[in-house]
């Protein structure tokens, strides 16, 4: 069944001091997911919030929570972050070497979620190889990952595409997922190519009317992916 481009609100740039508003706000807007940035000082250098957050986010909320895990130590922390109500989980698929990449992406469906891989703007698509069959989702990274209010990085577009063709080659089907500097500007670039879930964290949550914003990058999205259906 066709799915339309859905929205996932980086809480990262939310108001901490008033999370359930603007929970609240995103899910009335319409928005897919919630997405949830973990940081850990290490992996990138900004440190974040963490599972005491993602335990009382899912009490508060029943769109599902989308856990971006930006840590060094993915392995050690999918127990903790499925145990506290994460629906997605999403490891960087730089810090899993070798077998460890397989192994987390079963780990993560073992522990009842969907399991997503995510790659920084310079890692190979290639990397994916060994677990593209087998994601429920792919995030490629048009940002290098640890802040939000970035600017896109141009050409990430073609990532994406690259993505959408390697994953078609070999008869799977994954989410694709773009996270950074995404906004109603941006949003059709990656959505031409085969993006499915857009991250946005400044572009919604730092916006006059936050709801406004997120159903503008979800038109903007739609429509571009309308058209390139339509040409295809
Ligand atoms: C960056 C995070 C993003 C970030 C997106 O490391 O993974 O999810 O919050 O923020 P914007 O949309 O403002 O670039
Ligand atoms: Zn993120």
């Amino acid at each position: 069944m066709y799915q339309p481009v859905k929205i996932a609100p980086s809480i990262l740039s939310a108001d901490f001091l008033s999370m359930g508003n603007d929970i609240a706000c995103i899910e009335r807007a319409g928005a897919g997911y919630v997405h949830v940035d973990v940081m850990d000082g290490h992996f990138v250098p900004n440190l974040s919030m963490g599972v005491p957050l993602v335990k009382q986010l899912a009490k508060a909320t029943s769109l599902p929570l989308d856990v971006h895990l930006m840590v060094s130590n993915p392995l050690d922390q999918i127990p903790w972050f499925a145990q506290a109500g994460a629906s997605s989980l999403t490891v960087h698929a730089e810090v899993l070497y070798g077998d460890a990449l397989v192994q987390a992406v079963r780990m993560i469906h073992e522990a009842g979620c969907k399991a997503a891989v995510s790659l920084k703007p310079k890692t190979p698509v290639q990397t994916l190889l060994p677990v593209l069959g087998d994601v429920d989702m792919v995030l490629i990274m048009s940002v290098e990952p640890g802040f939000s209010g970035q600017s896109y990085i141009e050409g990430s577009e073609g990532r994406v595409a690259e993505v959408v063709s390697l994953a078609r080659a070999m008869g799977a089907s994954p989410l694709i997922q773009v996270d950074g500097g995404i906004g109603e500007a941006t949003a059709p670039k990656v959505a031409r190519e085969g993006a499915d879930v857009l991250v946005c964290g400044n572009a919604v949550f730092a916006a006059e009317d936050p709801a406004c914003a997120l159903r503008a990058v979800q038109a903007a999205a739609e429509s571009a992916r309308m058209q390139a259906l339509g040409s295809e």
